[in-house]
């Protein structure tokens, strides 16, 4: 064989075997859940119409193509490694990505963001789904307990969890270490009033959550920058004992007395925070 039909053959297997790598990774990323679904409007339910999705489970209906795939850069870098182990698990094995996004910061309708949380109240905070310990009131969207979503995509029916302990702490070291989401530029303007009250009521929470909802003590969440109408459920299922997990009780005391208003503007001021800026 001559030295060029010899490079020929081995160029054409080489963009063949490239092909192949394309087709079986974008094969298991869409088994495995691990791409955006699309968002759905609902159209029954106006009041968060626009922006809001329907939890799609591990189901996402959208794939992402080949390319996108095989070019998606590592986000974050814990220890100097490129590939960290916990985002694999995130993306595949979790299928974590269809409701929170690929970086825990694009969630979908009104879940919450979970880039650059405390590494602690991460594992809880799982934890306490799976076991059915953190419940929410009732999901706008489906009616369901909103903590209903994620543990159904989690537990299988004879009520094992998909994910071990091991998993979990190994997402959280690699969530903990992502930029969080910037805010999100509401579609009505809040009205600089609500955000000046928001912020003189939220100082009664710094003693746990830190100046701005920044720097919160460990084991504890961040709130800067969080999605509003999260912060608005989240403070009113903690206020009415709905959400009693973990340390809730700590804080009932500082919300019980707040009513749904006063939370609205606490929300309003916490998710208009950008955590990136000092
Ligand atoms: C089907 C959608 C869905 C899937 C899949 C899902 N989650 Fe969630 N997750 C949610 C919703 C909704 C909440 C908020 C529940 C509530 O309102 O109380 C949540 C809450 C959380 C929280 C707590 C956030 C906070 O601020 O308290 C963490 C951490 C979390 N999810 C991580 C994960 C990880 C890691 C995976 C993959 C192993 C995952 N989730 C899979 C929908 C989902
Ligand atoms: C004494 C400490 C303490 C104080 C004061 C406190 N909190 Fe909390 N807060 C907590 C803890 C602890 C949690 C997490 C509970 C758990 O373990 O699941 C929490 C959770 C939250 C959450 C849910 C976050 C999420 O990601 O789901 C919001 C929102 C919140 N607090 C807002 C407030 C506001 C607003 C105030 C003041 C009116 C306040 N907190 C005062 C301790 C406190």
């Amino acid at each position: 064989m001559k030295f060029t039909e010899f490079a020929g053959l081995f160029a054409a297997a080489l963009v063949a075997s490239v092909i192949a790598l394309f087709a079986i990774s974008f094969v298991v990323d869409t088994i495995n859940g691990a791409s955006e679904p699309v968002a759905t409007a609902h159209p029954e339910k106006p009041a968060v119409a626009a922006k809001s999705a329907e939890p799609v489970a591990a189901e996402p209906t959208k794939s992402v193509s080949p390319a996108k795939v095989a070019s998606a850069a590592p986000a974050a870098k814990p220890a100097g490694k490129k590939r960290h182990p916990g985002r694999k698990i995130y993306l595949r094995k979790g299928a974590c990505a269809a409701c929170h996004g690929r970086k825990g910061q694009r969630a979908i309708s009104y879940y919450p963001s979970i880039a650059g949380q405390d590494k602690k109240y991460i594992i809880t905070q799982i934890a306490d789904i799976i076991k059915g310990t953190r419940v929410g009131g009732l999901d706008p969207a489906t009616g369901h307990p909103s903590t209903e979503a994620m543990r159904g995509a989690l537990v299988t029916s004879d009520g094992t969890a998909r994910i071990s302990n091991d998993d979990i702490r190994q997402m959280a070291d690699w969530l903990t270490h992502l930029p969080p989401a910037r805010p999100r530029t509401p579609e009505t303007p809040i009205p600089a009033e609500n955000i000046a009250k928001g912020k003189k009521l939220f100082g009664k929470c710094l003693s746990c959550h830190g100046k701005q909802g920044k720097k919160p003590l460990r084991g504890y969440p961040f709130l800067a920058g969080q999605k509003r109408q999260y912060l608005l459920m989240q403070m009113t299922f903690i206020r009415d004992k709905i959400r009693t997990n973990g340390k809730t009780k700590v804080m009932l005391p500082f919300v019980k007395k707040l009513s749904d208003e006063q939370l609205g503007m606490i929300a309003d001021y916490l998710s208009q925070i950008d955590r990136s800026k000092k």
